[in-house]
């Protein structure tokens, strides 16, 4: 599996909403996944979703899940990681192969992303709860707002879904699809994800043994 962790120093930025979005892409894609939980606060239960969930608090047993991740075929490994904990970033992300750090769009957001990129070189941003639709009155701020980034580090940017929400509460009942458009946004969100990750990934040696 390739490890992906969203990352940031800023609370509420949506690196859970986004962890859980992109295992549901790559779930609907097809592929294994896995979201693990490196919060301090109780995990949600989510227990009849397509992608797995794991509590991985423990660093024992968090650094024994990306081991076994790592050696384990195909599919996606996301940390959903915890706000304002720069120590424990920088150790996990030396075992990630894609480190992604969401950003709003307005107060401290850019500052704080920047921040976390130069902790962090190499890590992608992608810009939350953007304005998407060309014509929305908020657009032209968010635009000025996000001039504040480096363009070259920004992976892509997600528009606002109140359907969200339920990624990130327990399951009380099974999983039923989410409207179209989150389903659509999932999918947009991994073909990023694997793409990038497509980039970054030695080619293989297109004539082994030959050497
Ligand atoms: N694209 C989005 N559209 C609408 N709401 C969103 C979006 N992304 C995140 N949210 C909402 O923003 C809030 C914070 O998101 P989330 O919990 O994912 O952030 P977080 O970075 O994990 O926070 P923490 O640092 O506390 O762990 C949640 O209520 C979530 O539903
Ligand atoms: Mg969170």
């Amino acid at each position: 599996m390739k490890i992906v962790a969203f990352f940031g120093s800023k609370g509420g930025t949506g690196k859970s909403t986004l962890a859980h979005l992109l295992a549901y892409g790559a779930a609907l894609h097809g592929q294994p996944a896995l979201v693990v939980h490196t919060d301090d606060r109780e995990p949600e239960i989510h227990d009849s979703r397509p992608y797995h969930y794991f509590d991985g608090r423990d660093p024992k047993r968090l650094y024994a899940v990306l081991e076994r991740a790592k050696t384990g075929g195909e599919g996606l490994c996301v940390i959903d990681g915890g706000g304002n904990r720069p120590g424990l970033d920088r150790i996990l992300a030396k075992a990630c192969d894609l480190i992604l750090i969401p950003c709003g769009i307005g107060g401290q957001d850019a500052p704080m992303a920047l921040r976390d990129l130069e902790r962090l070189p190499g890590a992608w941003i992608i810009v939350n709860r953007f304005p998407l639709s060309p014509g929305h009155r908020r657009r032209p701020k968010a635009e000025d707002y996000i001039a504040q980034l480096p363009r070259k580090r920004i992976l892509c940017r997600l528009g606002e879904s109140a359907a969200v929400d339920r990624f990130t509460e327990p399951d009380t009942r099974p999983w039923t699809a989410p409207p179209t458009r989150v389903n659509n946004a999932a999918r947009a969100l991994y073909r990023k994800v694997r793409d990038k990750l497509a980039q970054s990934s030695p080619s293989p040696d297109p004539h082994p043994g030959s050497g």
